[in-house]
């Protein structure tokens, strides 16, 4: 649910702040905000951007978009390149052919891998006669989009999407949340797409990422106030410079007050705390005393703790990934 304000509370920035590139330059305006599905539940799932495109128009905006959403990337190459003859409309070229034969397949010369990691999939293609080009077809026929949401996007001289994406819905395999189209203008600019890409909500969940000198470790961190204040703090990157302590952890100064609510506590190797409201604290042994629990290393065993810890003073790094 909060994916879904978010989305709603960007749409409404956006018509607001980019009141031309709303109206005209990318028909947003067409996506389906009543029927959208929530996107994106598992933060750690993927997106996937798939198109196709014969002089790039497309391929420009699926590069754009992956870049603004970290997206992966795949191309639907066609088995028989097209020629500019083959593209050469109203000439009864192989594309008008294939465009007025319902039954055209054109054959693509490879496939992704995998879809199983991908919980969102955009589909670009070029408008060619009103519809999207056969070798969609032939892609949404073969590709398993079970469970995903799909978000097509095409681009065109001066025709609208009409029911190009609609067309492929209707033909594809298993049971997906189709998005509504939408077209990007000619004259959107790559700020436009990017801004309407990030507008969808889409972007993964950063966690806090921990370096132990140059070892990064696994966290299961808290969900406490402390915890998101020192996410804030670790957004622009933060070292903390360690010092050995009592046989048992390594402290250091965080260089702000954190808000904190201590209670006595008995830690355990792996445990990390804040104490006194501006100190981190990583243990590789036990102690008791009054802490805030921060999270807990899970990847290191107590004889890794103390061989990462117990070998002299160390500097932890903290960052937003
Ligand atoms: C076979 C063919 C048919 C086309 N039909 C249309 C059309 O019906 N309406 C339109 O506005 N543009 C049409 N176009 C133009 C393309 O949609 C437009 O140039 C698109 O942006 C090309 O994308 P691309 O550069 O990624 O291939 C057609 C182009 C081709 C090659």
């Amino acid at each position: 649910m909060k994916k879904l304000t978010a989305f709603l509370a960007a749409l409404v920035l956006c018509a607001a702040v980019l009141p031309a590139f709303a109206a005209d330059a990318v028909s947003s305006a067409t996506l389906n905000i009543t029927e959208l599905p929530e996107i994106r539940e598992n933060p750690d799932a993927k997106i996937l951007v798939i198109y196709f495109s014969t002089d790039d128009t497309v391929k420009a905006a699926a590069r754009t978009i992956a870049d603004a959403l970290d997206a992966d990337v795949f191309e639907a190459v066609p088995e028989i390149p097209y020629s500019e003859a083959d593209l050469a409309y109203y000439t009864n070229c192989r594309a008008d052919k294939e465009q007025a034969d319902s039954s055209a397949r054109p054959a693509i010369s490879a496939w992704p891998d995998s879809m199983e990691q991908y919980s969102t999939v955009f589909i670009g293609y070029p408008i060619w006669h009103g519809q999207a080009p056969k070798i969609l077809y032939t892609l949404v026929e073969g590709i398993d989009l079970d469970g995903k949401t799909v978000i097509p996007f095409c681009t065109s001289a001066s025709s609208g999407a009409g029911s190009s994406a609609k067309n492929l819905q209707a033909v594809s395999a298993g049971e997906a949340e189709w998005l509504d189209v939408t077209r990007i203008n000619n004259r959107s600019t790559a700020e436009d797409i990017r801004a309407w890409a990030l507008s969808l909500g889409l972007e993964g969940e950063k966690t806090m990422k921990m370096m132990i000198g140059s070892t990064p470790v696994e966290v299961k961190w808290e969900d406490n106030d402390s915890v998101a204040a020192l996410k804030e703090l670790a957004a622009g990157g933060l070292e903390i410079r360690m010092s050995m302590y009592g046989g048992f952890e390594q402290v250091g100064p965080i260089g702000s007050r954190l808000p904190s609510s201590d209670v006595q506590t008995v830690t355990n190797s792996g445990d990390i705390v804040l104490y006194s409201g501006s100190q981190l604290v990583v243990f590789y042994g036990s102690n008791s005393w009054a802490y805030t629990r921060l999270g807990h290393i899970t990847d290191k065993t107590p004889e890794e703790m103390k061989t990462l810890l117990g070998n002299g003073d160390v500097t932890i790094t903290l960052s937003m990934d």
